[in-house]
């Protein structure tokens, strides 16, 4: 039987959430255009939408928010969070911005052009959305096993490197701006990249003198997945293993909505103190967020990153948060229900292509199984597949993911083993009758980028 790994800390404050009925969501959910981003908050009862600033804050966090400090310029929580920040990453220089894709608008543009490209372990959305409107070319290169849900090797979210180091003498080194390391890689399915793949990438990149950015938002569930498979790693501390991946990159942007526990934050991190990137960085951040020491941020934000920095990489709190990820892909496991396995960090990603292969990529199997997850128990998951990728930016065609997802993003410290237990209901009430869909969806109105936020969809009626 699947065991749930209890709760480091006890519950001093609660929200009341309520259950529709099944007619209700069916109604709601055609009123949103099925479209799951439409949908009110409070007509989801377990919302699995992301993990990204869902997270429950501690009363320490709760508590250091009435020291914020929100003096415009130079204020002491700006300074908490740089002792915090510098301390954990060892880096020199350290820019909060508002969160993740501030970062990647704030850094991305001082190295990307039209003409370059970026190469990533996989790009997130908002990551590939932000290189192509720097003018540059988004290419993926993870190892070809993430394409293999089955396939339980535990470092699945790994570079190809070989293939990295093929693709960037193909384009010429001068014209490769960036190479991205995702950790975890969240599109791949939260996916850790072991510090061994870390190392190598970042030998191939000083070869060919191109920078190493660390995509940063789940860094501590990282870290701990190396803790827990790299045998080399296995007697180091979380924090060790931290600053021995960061060791290899030149820089890092992050979204602290994850494995900082907040509800909003980011920051960008350079190693080098001399590097000509900072006074861009700062120069554009004071452009689009604000004066460096607050960067967007209030100061009790800061205050609570510096706080949940430490929380995030506390050993027994990460070993909860994998162990519930653990125990969702346990329960699936008994009633071989298909997810990509091993289960990663932030939460579980259903291989919705092994429930529907009845459904193209182009009918989206992803959305379709958020869909019935939503009528049949009010829980809101996302689509991390074809429906999110897009079109191709010049073609217009609609790109095929190698994966098609339906990601449970479980938020952290937020949900208990009985909601556990709901959604592994649900999701075997939906695998069960799995063979009673017939169709998926189309697109009747779409934005031209990142259009899986607000885009109208439609299930297809065929004879
Ligand atoms: N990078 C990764 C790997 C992410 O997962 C995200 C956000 C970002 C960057 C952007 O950060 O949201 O703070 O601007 N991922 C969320 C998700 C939205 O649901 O996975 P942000």
């Amino acid at each position: 039987m699947a065991k749930y790994v209890a709760e480091p800390f006890r519950i001093k404050m609660v929200e009341t959430i309520k259950v529709l009925t099944r007619e209700e969501r069916v109604e709601k959910i055609k009123e949103a255009k099925y479209n799951l981003f439409n949908l009110k908050g409070e007509d989801v009862y377990i919302d699995l939408l992301t993990d990204s600033g869902t997270n429950a804050m501690s009363s320490a966090q709760w508590s250091a928010l009435m020291q914020g400090d929100e003096a415009y310029a130079g204020a002491r929580s700006y300074y908490k969070l740089m002792d915090a920040a510098k301390d954990i990453f060892g880096y020199e220089y350290i820019q909060p911005v508002h969160q993740g894709r501030a970062a990647e608008k704030v850094l991305f543009p001082t190295f990307l052009s039209q003409g370059k490209y970026a190469i990533a372990n996989m790009f997130f959305d908002t990551t590939r959305a932000h290189v192509e409107i720097a003018g540059a070319r988004a290419l993926d290169c993870v190892v070809e096993e993430a394409g293999d849900t089955s396939l339980r090797v535990p470092f699945k979210g790994n570079m190809d490197v070989d293939k990295l180091e093929s693709i960037i003498n193909k384009l010429g080194p001068d014209n490769v701006g960036v190479v991205v390391m995702t950790i975890t890689n969240n599109s791949a399915g939260g996916q850790p990249v072991s510090l061994h793949n870390m190392r190598e990438v970042s030998s191939v990149c000083k070869k060919y003198a191109i920078p190493l950015c660390i995509d940063a938002a789940r860094f501590a569930e990282n870290a701990c997945f190396i803790k827990q498979r790299e045998d080399a790693c296995k007697n180091m501390t979380i924090r060790e293993i931290v600053k021995a991946l960061f060791a290899c990159a030149d820089m890092f942007t992050m979204s602290a909505k994850k494995d900082t526990i907040v509800n909003m934050g980011g920051m960008i991190g350079i190693k080098d103190s001399n590097s000509s990137l900072i006074l861009k960085v700062k120069a554009n951040c004071i452009s689009f967020e604000g004066f460096v020491t607050y960067g967007g941020l209030n100061g009790r934000d800061l205050e609570c990153m510096a706080v949940g920095l430490y929380e995030g990489i506390d050993e027994n709190y990460l070993t909860y948060r994998l162990g519930q990820m653990q125990y969702l892909a346990d329960c699936f496991d008994e009633e071989g229900i298909p997810y990509q396995a091993p289960v990663g960090g932030h939460g579980i990603f259903l291989d919705a292509k092994k429930f529907y292969p009845q459904i193209p990529y182009y009918e989206f199997p992803g959305q379709v199984l958020n869909i019935e997850l939503y009528k049949e128990a009010g829980i809101r998951g996302s689509d991390i597949g074809s429906y999110m990728l897009g079109n191709d930016p010049d073609t217009g065609r609609q790109l095929e993911s190698i994966n098609e997802f339906t990601r449970l993003a479980i938020p952290r410290r937020v949900y208990t083993q009985s909601h556990m237990d709901v959604i592994v209901e649900a999701v075997k009430n939906v695998w069960k009758r799995r063979d009673s869909i017939r169709h998926g969806y189309h697109i009747t109105w779409e934005p031209p980028i990142l259009r899986h936020f607000q885009a109208h969809l439609e299930p297809i009626e065929k004879a």
